[in-house]
């Protein structure tokens, strides 16, 4: 249980939770990490804290560079309880530290633990403050991913420590970008950004401008791997999946009962592969839809499907759809199939639920009973023109 040295006097103290594996319902089969960091300075600062069940190996950790009880400040970057969880045992020991947050993350510690005798300094977004030698300065980034989300800049030394942007649910002994396969870096952050942070991408976006100008040597957040190769690299992305970018892929998402539903969704991934679209079959009951929202952040065309059960819909296509709509991907094109044996609800309401979602919904495909083959071809030619239309007009072939 070391503490990993990130800059001269600035230290990695979180803790590794290599067991976990659901995180408010998004699925990750990597684990995570709660980081908290410490700098040595006159002021000695921690900030942000780990889950309360992972206090003890972090105070291990951090007690073989300072007495806890020394602790000048502690940064509370965001009141969600992965990071401010610690705070009631930690300021048992660090009686005298000072609560740094926002505004809102002064209001949300107080709801959350109801300890009115902490003292809190609330800043102002462009405050800085002084640790001795170092100066931090802090940036108010709403809703990135909570109301009282800030970030803290280390002007010497040029970390910026962004809290949930930029992380990825990875637990790993390794702590750094070039130390860890970059591919799965990248594929962890996109899902944490599709299944976290891109409800609030018009806010995002506004946060980036915040701290763009700013020189970053490495970005700091409080999930997995930090970044200080690819630092360019990670904002980028964050600026393409924060305008809501998607690309010319299709994703055929479905449930099935009788194969029926299923054999619809073949058709429909064959007249998009005629067309050139890369596509991707994906059965809700063997996808987690978590997995799913991290196609979903770069698909053009998401097919929904379902069979009728009970009028309505099957019940993995209701949730992935309560998902999908609450994460509010934007500019998007929408499909609704599916067979019945009588009444064919199920797909009128997929249909209602991506036109809730703001999508551009293509003309809805519903079968009674078994489609033969007839019936798929039919499906297949219009698809095509269907598809081949919505492409001219938006010339999206070769287009984000
Ligand atoms: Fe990692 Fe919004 O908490």
């Amino acid at each position: 249980m070391n503490p990993i040295k990130i800059k001269e006097g600035v230290y990695w103290v979180g803790e590794i939770d290599w067991d976990l594996r659901n995180f408010h319902g998004y699925s990750t089969q990597r684990g995570s990490t709660y980081n908290a960091y410490l700098i040595l300075d006159e002021k000695i600062t921690l900030i942000d804290t780990v889950r309360p069940y992972l206090y003890d190996r972090m105070i291990q950790r951090l007690s073989s560079l300072v007495d806890p009880s020394q602790i000048h400040y502690i940064i509370s970057n965001h009141v969600e309880m992965d990071h401010s969880g610690s705070l009631p045992l930690l300021m048992e020991t660090a009686k005298n530290a000072t609560i740094i947050t926002s505004p809102n993350g002064q209001k949300g510690l107080i709801a959350h633990y109801r300890k009115k005798d902490w003292n809190f300094k609330v800043v102002k977004s462009g405050e800085i403050v002084n640790l001795g030698n170092k100066n931090i300065k802090f940036f108010l980034t709403p809703m990135v991913h909570w109301p009282d989300n800030m970030m803290s800049y280390l002007e010497e030394d040029n970390v910026l420590f962004a809290n949930d942007a930029f992380g990825q649910h990875i637990a790993s002994f390794e702590r750094f970008d070039d130390e860890y396969p970059l591919g799965i870096v990248m594929e962890e952050a996109k899902k944490y950004y599709a299944n976290i942070v891109l409800p609030y991408s018009s806010l995002v976006q506004k946060s980036l401008d915040l701290v763009s100008p700013l020189p970053i040597d490495m970005i700091a957040p409080a999930h997995g791997i930090i970044w200080r190769s690819q630092v360019k690299t990670i904002v980028g992305e964050y600026r393409k999946w924060a305008a809501n970018q998607a690309e010319a892929k299709a994703l055929v998402i479905f449930d099935t009962m009788w194969k029926s539903t299923e054999k619809i969704a073949s058709i429909i991934q064959e007249a998009f592969e005629f067309l050139g679209i890369p596509t991707k079959m994906l059965n809700l009951r063997y996808n987690h839809i978590s997995d799913i929202m991290n196609d979903v952040l770069t698909a053009r065309f998401i097919c929904v499907g379902t069979p009728t059960l009970n009028s309505n819909m099957l019940p993995t296509v209701s949730g992935f759809l309560t998902y999908l709509k609450g994460l509010s991907p934007k500019n998007r094109i929408g499909l609704a199939f599916g067979s019945y044996g009588w009444g064919g609800q199920g797909v009128r309401h997929v249909e209602g639920a991506l036109r809730e979602c703001g999508f551009n919904v293509m003309e809805s495909i519903s079968v009674q009973f078994i489609p033969d083959e007839i019936q798929l071809q039919e499906i297949f030619n219009k698809l095509k023109l269907e598809i081949s239309s919505l492409l001219e007009i938006s010339n999206l072939i070769g287009s984000t």
